[in-house]
């Protein structure tokens, strides 16, 4: 038995694997429960009493024995495995890039969750819309010179059919289906006919707002509006309100923010007034409420409307509106995704 342990003992210590596999074949060889030392652990029964002590240590230690030498192999192919992985010549050199968002996505996003936090709404309507929605529902006058094809694409030989020029027309679908109160953004893209430049586009994106319930004031609106260019464009922005026309909205009026850069100093940014316009608003006109089912002796409201474009611009200071549609990747890279 003595020679027996001795002569695996030698063995073990010789024991060399060339991969995995073999090391696996060898641990079933000598410690598997067929293996060559479990069969002398059962051998161990006919040793001598006086021996036991003795061979049982022997025993004992050639186990251990296996079982490290096989475990040392094991972590030696292991960590061979892991540098050859690190040396893999076949993988990319450089990691994947993330794609990012669309800069004018980025500042829709946040401006919907700046008025989701005040309680409105997010709703759609259609880009291909017809004159009432766009315009006359609005109290547009009849020779208003925003009907005009110089300002508007119609469709050929469908009159009556044209590309929404504002989504100011979504305020008429939603009042024509829902009753007050209602408070909610419209986000959506937007059609004019202008001449492409680095200050005017063909279509650009605009959020229309509108709240509508008993006893709505000017107050409201302009502690809402407040509340909004301080979340957007920092906690010490000021507001002012210009008087101003729309046809949908009396009293109406434009809204400037303190500019941001010069902290209304006045600067080349802000032509040195200190302020810089960022959207239209008033309360909507009776006319509007009336042409859309709803009584304005009951009921009153304000609405809004701002373009993206143009507050991206601010925020991010892009010089040429084009660059918003041509996919540029350079231009796209520098709004990295969060
Ligand atoms: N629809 C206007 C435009 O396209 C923007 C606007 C101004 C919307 C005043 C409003 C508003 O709701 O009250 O220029």
């Amino acid at each position: 038995m003595k020679e027996r342990i001795n002569h695996l003992q030698k063995e073990i210590d010789l024991m060399t694997a060339s991969n995995l596999d073999e090391l696996e074949a060898l641990r079933i060889k000598y410690l598997s429960k067929k293996g060559e030392i479990s069969l002398l652990f059962n051998d161990f029964r006919n040793v001598p009493n006086e021996d036991k002590k003795e061979v049982g240590q022997l025993l004992n230690d050639l186990k251990n024995n296996a079982q490290n030498k096989i475990n040392e192999l094991k972590e030696h192919f292991d960590s061979l495995q892991n540098t050859t992985q690190e040396n893999d010549l076949t993988r990319t050199a450089e990691p994947i890039k993330l794609g990012t968002r669309h800069p004018i996505s980025l500042v829709r996003e946040e401006i919907i969750d700046i008025f989701s936090r005040m309680g409105f709404t997010v709703a759609d309507g259609p880009e291909i819309e017809d004159d009432w929605h766009v315009f006359s529902a609005l109290n547009f006058a009849p020779e208003h010179p925003a009907r005009d094809m110089q300002d508007t694409f119609f469709i050929e030989r469908l009159p009556d059919v044209l590309l929404r020029t504002h989504t100011s027309s979504v305020q008429v679908r939603v009042m024509n289906e829902q009753k007050p109160p209602i408070r909610m953004i419209f986000p959506g893209r937007v059609y004019r006919n202008e001449a492409i430049s680095y200050r005017a586009h063909c279509f650009f994106h605009q959020v229309e707002g509108l709240y509508i319930d008993k006893d709505i004031s000017f107050a409201d609106l302009k502690q809402a509006l407040l509340y909004f260019a301080k979340e957007l464009f920092g906690a010490e922005t000021q507001i002012r309100l210009r008087p101003s026309y729309f046809p949908f909205t009396e009293p109406s009026a434009e809204m400037d923010i303190s500019c941001f850069l010069c902290g209304g100093e006045g600067c080349p940014f802000c032509k040195h007034t200190g302020w810089v316009e960022i959207l239209g608003c008033g309360m909507v006109d009776p006319n509007v409420l009336r042409s859309c089912g709803i009584d304005p002796e009951v009921y009153s409201g304000y609405a809004f409307g701002m373009g993206v474009e143009r507050i991206t611009n601010l925020k991010f200071q892009v010089k040429d509106l084009r660059m918003f549609s041509e996919n540029d990747v350079k231009f796209l890279e520098q709004f990295e995704s969060v």
